[in-house]
């Protein structure tokens, strides 16, 4: 049995993903002008596949970029990687990341016409995150670093401009974190450097507002679904740093983390809350929830595995 290997697919050429190879003069290098997604499969079969592609066509949108290939084509390419990497023969699920860049051109900020776009697909191990962060959990700190302006850079462009992110988590370092929890510049809490967050607030689960400024978080949704068909009801509120101080429990979620404890939060005046080591009760209930979701998904869209 052939073993796993990252695999990675530059506008069709396949090859080990340390051999792949972008051109300098590329945009995304460039300007980061570029937009992409991250799924990870369960049994061969992509979570949130069609979700995915919507946010994907929405941050294009946002960006003016005109798409040069469609979902069933993006499907199939990353089929082709995934084949190419053994997945299946050495019977691993994947992280696949698609991305496409605004493709290469002359250095002029304006993007001609005539640019076409490039895809690039990296197929690779899924992300191993330090058992420590389910069995305790993570640790946060809201940082200096405030999230892009929805009017400057809006949190829903999935770009490969990751710098605001970069600097967050650079920050929360160090403090002594391991990821940042940054606010907006109203004060209000907007998201981690790539997960979304919630609260457990007078015994109510709470995730910051849209409007605050944050990723449309395709396993948020997921996890409010989730809850809501088990009579837990989540809330999408405008939360300052005051109103955390009441906050019971705290998780992240995002399609590598799935369902996060976090363990503690250091205010910006350097005060910590701490949360119940693993997560609290609602925690694991929307955990649990989360995961009978996932398991129902895969199971009704068993005919997309990419196996
Ligand atoms: C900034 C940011 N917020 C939230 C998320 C979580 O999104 P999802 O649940 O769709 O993975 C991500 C994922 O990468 C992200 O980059």
């Amino acid at each position: 049995m052939e073993g796993f290997e990252s695999m990675t697919n530059v506008d069709g050429l396949i090859t080990r993903t340390e051999d792949a190879r972008v051109p300098v003069m590329d945009r995304g290098f460039l300007y980061g002008d570029s937009i992409y997604e991250v799924f990870r499969t369960y049994g061969g079969v992509p979570l949130f596949y069609d979700e995915h592609w919507a946010r994907f066509e929405n941050s294009a949108a946002l960006i003016s970029m005109t798409l040069d290939l469609d979902k069933d084509q993006m499907a199939e390419e990353i089929r082709q990687t995934v084949r190419m990497s053994n997945a299946k023969q050495s019977g691993r699920d994947v992280y696949v990341r698609y991305a496409v860049t605004r493709g290469e051109g002359p250095v002029d900020l304006y993007p001609a016409e005539s640019l076409t776009t490039r895809y690039v697909i990296i197929v690779k191990a899924l992300q191993a995150w330090k058992a420590e962060f389910y069995t305790e959990g993570m640790r946060l700190a809201i940082t200096e670093t405030k999230r892009n302006p929805v009017t400057a850079l809006d949190p829903n462009i999935k770009g490969g401009n990751y710098l605001n992110n970069v600097l967050g988590v650079i920050e929360a370092r160090a403090l002594g974190a391991d990821d940042c929890l940054m606010l907006n510049h109203a004060g209000c809490i907007t998201e981690a450097s790539n997960s979304n967050v919630f609260f457990v607030l007078d015994g109510k689960l709470v995730t910051p507002a849209e409007s605050s400024g944050n990723l449309r978080g395709l396993t948020k949704a997921a996890v409010r679904t989730a809850c809501k068909a088990n009579g837990l009801a989540t809330f999408e509120k405008e939360l300052t740093q005051a109103a955390l101080i009441e906050a019971t429990e705290c998780f992240v979620t995002s399609a590598t983390r799935e369902v996060m404890p976090v363990r503690s939060l250091r205010l910006a005046d350097g005060t910590e809350l701490e949360f119940p080591a693993g997560g609290g009760a609602l925690t694991q209930r929307a955990k649990a929830y989360y995961s009978e979701y996932v398991d129902a998904y895969v199971a009704a869209n068993a005919q997309y595995s990419l196996y």
